[in-house]
């Protein structure tokens, strides 16, 4: 905290190496470590200062992902921060609870400087949710998860070529939890809490346990649901989150499973994005005595309902090959301009045979409808990032509220980083 009562957080990009066993060493990169950043967290109505220090000898930006804040605040393509220059945005935390996550955006290059090891969790609190019953003691039993899959060469080295026969960039055979291979947790209490984030470059996970047990879906991208889904399975595109609740016995173990996504795909598409791929996560290690922890509330939280009837627009975004709308992004075009507090819906359809995982900057959206149904319960709370899936279109809806700058764009994009990467992006301003 500093003398103006802010919060400050210093992270610094850098070259790192680590050894994850495969074979030799791997040069990495990472935030104020050698893979990965810290876990940054704070509370609603906090300002915040990030101090970004570009160490890695390229340029690079640093995007609060699922943060709602001023687009010069952003860390998208426009606010890149040269090597050896230091970026201090600045924001006032103003939304629920949520855990959202950083990572890098430079144009034409996130995939690689995501791959190599930068991101990191940025964890939302707020009064409501401190007063909830849900497992929270960081590291015991509320555990950020991070999930990605790499690909080591047999020395050691990141294979960093980020083509795929699917089109849809990397898929590793190599999962890391929180940049750890093989990794497991030993649990203490009868529930833990796990936040669960897609930090993948392409490749979708369909979470659930070996066992089949079931578990209380909490919250989703934007924050907590209105109340918890017990379900088996919680699918996860590139850039989404989930917090899940799971009951652990006495002495067991418990292993967290990436289940074959349906990613509506036919069946070669599917395989060559890795829709036949299972993979064990974590291993849950509970202890012989576990700390008694409290049921699950039936109610989380309020979520207000954007009201379809106050949208005062309605967009139509075709997802085709690398393209939106036939147009690949361009760092000089702004595709649309939104006005300041207005509410609207934006209809999102795919065309093509390839999996894409949409994502909008500085909003919260909520889920309409999915080819014309209700959304299932897992799409009920608040998103930023939706995994659009068949021919399907998706109805959401979002208030562009607070922060209007007619000169410095927001983006949306596919979340697979090699489609961004290639211009499967566009920009809109808030005036
Ligand atoms: Cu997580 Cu524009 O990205
Ligand atoms: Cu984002
Ligand atoms: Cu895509």
């Amino acid at each position: 905290i500093d003398d103006r009562g802010r919060r400050v957080f210093d992270l610094r990009a850098q070259p790192g190496r680590r050894d994850f066993g495969q074979g030799g060493p791997t040069d990495t990169w990472g935030f104020n470590g050698d893979y990965l950043g810290p876990t940054l967290r704070a509370n609603r109505g906090e300002q915040v200062v990030v101090n970004v220090v570009n160490g890695i000898g390229e340029p690079t930006s640093v995007h609060w992902h699922g943060m709602h804040l001023p687009a010069a605040m952003d860390g998208g393509p426009h606010q890149m921060v040269r090597p050896g220059a230091t970026w201090s945005p600045h924001w006032t935390v103003d939304q629920p609870a949520a855990t959202l996550w950083y990572h890098p955006h430079p144009h034409g290059r996130t995939a690689e400087h995501v791959y190599r090891g930068m991101a990191g969790m940025f964890l939302l609190d707020d009064e409501p949710s401190a007063g909830l019953p849900l497992p929270r003691r960081y590291g015991v039993d509320d555990i950020p998860v991070i999930v990605q899959d790499r690909k080591f060469e047999s020395d050691g080295r990141l294979d960093t070529d980020q083509g795929g026969i699917g089109g849809t960039g990397i898929l590793g055979d190599t999962l890391l939890v929180n940049g750890t291979v093989g990794p497991y947790l030993d649990v203490s209490t009868e529930r833990v809490r796990l936040r669960l984030l897609n930090g993948s470059n392409a490749r979708t996970y369909d979470f659930g346990f070996a066992d089949d047990r079931t578990f209380a879906l909490v919250g989703t991208d934007g924050g907590l649901l209105e109340r918890p889904h017990r379900t088996g399975r919680i699918r996860l595109s590139p850039g989404e989150r989930a917090e899940i609740v799971v009951t652990v016995r006495p002495a067991e173990r418990a292993v967290l499973r990436s289940y074959p996504p349906n990613q509506g795909l036919e069946f070669l598409g599917g395989r060559f994005t890795g829709g036949d791929d299972t993979f064990d996560v974590l291993e849950l290690r509970a202890g012989n005595r576990l700390a008694p922890s409290p049921e699950v509330p039936d109610r989380l939280t309020p979520v207000e309902r954007l009201d379809p009837a106050t949208a005062t627009e309605t967009r139509r975004f075709r997802l085709n090959g690398r393209e939106i709308n036939g147009r690949k992004m361009d760092l000089d075009r702004i595709d649309f301009a939104v006005t300041r507090g207005a509410t609207e819906i934006w209809e999102i359809e795919k065309q093509d045979a390839t999996p894409h995982s949409f994502h909008v900057h500085d909003v919260q959206f909520q889920v309409l409808s999915v080819d014309g149904r209700q959304p299932p319960p897992e799409l009920r709370g608040w998103k930023d990032t939706i995994l659009v899936t068949g021919g399907e279109e998706i109805r959401i809806i979002a208030r562009f509220a607070d922060h209007a700058d007619p000169n410095m764009p927001y983006m949306f994009h596919c979340h697979l980083l090699l489609h961004e990467d290639q211009g499967m992006m566009g920009q809109f301003v808030v005036v």
